[in-house]
């Protein structure tokens, strides 16, 4: 697309002139013979550019600016000036035009400045919806649930979404640690900016420190290039610090100092870097039990929580399941191309009493794998439960006690194929549901976790 403009000039023959001009350019032109005309069409109308003459009777084209940004910041404004007015013109920039254009002009130039500021309007208006995409996916709407818990949880980040307060997000496995991150970034005014996520579990000191500093070309053994961290990478915008409680002691000494002081050394440097970066971070840890037992800075533990959320359990919002069933189904039905099939009541009840130990993460993986995998038009409590669930105890190889009664027809559900079966020998390296609270995202969703 182009772009719509709007002429303006109380000079029939200018305006007809640019009017063939732009129109040739592809443009989309309307035309207005007067200021009091062009404030009219722009209240109505939908315009990205304005190209009006400063100088006409009535209304002029410094009150069209100035109505053009009241109206709609994200109109852009080129002034034509008379020659030898660069005063005045300079005083339009300030206003707020995008530019100017001394007449008398040649029409190759006028066309440059066109296409330059069209161009910059169109790119602005694309990030502006692409940034509006991301809040959607990201933002408080993502979060499902209306339990009083949730509401409180709603109320605390809206609380704290426009500071640069450090958060500290805690609750079990798979209660959506990650999506309030996620709505405290895109909720904040740094939410054009990056948010850079970090997993510190299962990283040793130097990776844990490279990742979060960068490094300095030959600062270990295959340290070969230079390398920025995720603190200069989050610059700006905000660092989430996932599994914060599983930092190496010596890496959170230094992850305080960052933090207090907003200046770090790369690994193997000593140039200091400065930063502005906001920090959340998560834990499903006892980090109370970490500080006495001495593996977790108090220092750090105090500065990470000047704000605190904790997020409930799906056993303390059984409320909340319903809904969230409701969402993973239609979200699900709509990724994969399929019929939402509905749940039947007795395998909603199932889920409300079911003892969801990997909570919002074992519930949406439980639907989704449902409604892939259910035989029948609905939803039924085997579809949801009946699948082969490995035993803590089960020896490598062993037939989990529930396979062997699928296998066996038992439950009225005609075998074979049992699809749930088929499922789990298709995918070895797959860990069964009801694992406990350590169960970790599958690979099937993994890239949305
Ligand atoms: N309230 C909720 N509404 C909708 N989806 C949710 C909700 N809570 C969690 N989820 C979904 O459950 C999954 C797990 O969420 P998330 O990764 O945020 O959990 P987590 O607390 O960070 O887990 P872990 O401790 O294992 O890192 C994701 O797919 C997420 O989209
Ligand atoms: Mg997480």
């Amino acid at each position: 697309m182009q772009g719509r403009v709007l002429v303006v000039d109380d000079e029939k023959a200018m305006v007809l002139a640019l009017k063939g001009l732009l129109s040739k350019e592809g443009y989309q032109v309307e035309t207005a013979g007067s200021g009091e005309e062009a404030v009219k069409r722009i209240e109505t109308g939908s315009f990205h550019l304005v190209i009006t003459d400063l100088s006409m009777n009535g209304v002029g084209g410094m009150q069209v600016l100035e109505h053009a940004r009241r109206v709609d910041p994200e109109l852009a404004v080129i002034m034509i000036t008379a020659y030898g007015s660069e005063k005045i013109a300079v005083q339009a920039m300030k206003l707020g035009a995008a530019d100017y254009v001394p007449k008398p002009f040649d029409n190759d130039e006028l066309r440059l400045v066109v296409r330059r500021v069209m161009d910059t309007v169109l790119l602005r208006r694309d990030h502006r919806r692409l940034l509006e995409q991301v809040q959607g996916a990201f933002g408080f709407e993502q979060i499902v649930g209306q339990s009083p818990a949730m509401r409180r949880l709603f109320a605390t980040i809206d609380k704290v979404a426009d500071t640069d307060v450090t958060v500290l997000i805690r609750g079990a496995s798979g209660t959506g640690k990650e999506l309030v991150a996620n709505a405290l970034h895109y909720r904040s005014p740094r939410r054009a900016k990056p948010l850079v996520k970090m997993n510190c579990a299962a990283l040793s000191q130097e990776l844990v420190e490279s990742e979060l500093f960068g490094h300095e070309k030959g600062a270990f053994t295959g340290a070969i290039a230079r390398r920025e961290g995720k603190f200069e990478a989050a610059d700006g915008g905000t660092l989430f610090l996932d599994e914060v409680g599983d930092m190496p002691l010596e890496t959170q000494a230094k992850l305080l100092r960052a933090i207090q002081e907003k200046e770090f050394e790369r690994v193997g440097g000593n140039a200091p870097i400065r930063v502005d970066v906001r920090l959340l971070a998560a834990t499903n840890q006892d980090l109370e039990a970490a500080v006495r037992a001495g593996r977790f800075r108090e220092d750090l533990y105090y500065r990470l929580r000047v704000v605190e959320l904790v997020i409930p359990s799906l056993a303390e919002r059984p409320e909340d399941i319903p809904l969230l069933v409701e969402h993973f189904r239609k979200e699900a039905a709509q990724r994969f191309a399929r019929d939402p099939k509905a749940l039947t009541d007795e395998a909603l009840r199932a889920c409300v009493t079911h003892e969801w130990r990997g909570n919002v993460r074992e519930l949406r993986s439980a639907v989704e794998q449902a409604l892939l995998l259910a035989p029948g038009p609905e939803i039924g409590p085997a579809d949801l439960f009946g699948r082969p669930a490995v035993s803590e105890t089960a020896s490598p190889g062993a037939l989990p006690a529930s396979f062997r009664e699928a296998k066996g027809g038992g439950g009225g559900r005609h075998a074979p194929p049992e699809p749930a079966a088929e499922d789990a020998r298709a995918r070895p390296d797959r860990r069964g549901r009801g694992q406990g609270a350590g169960v970790k995202e599958s690979p099937c969703n993994s890239s949305r976790g």
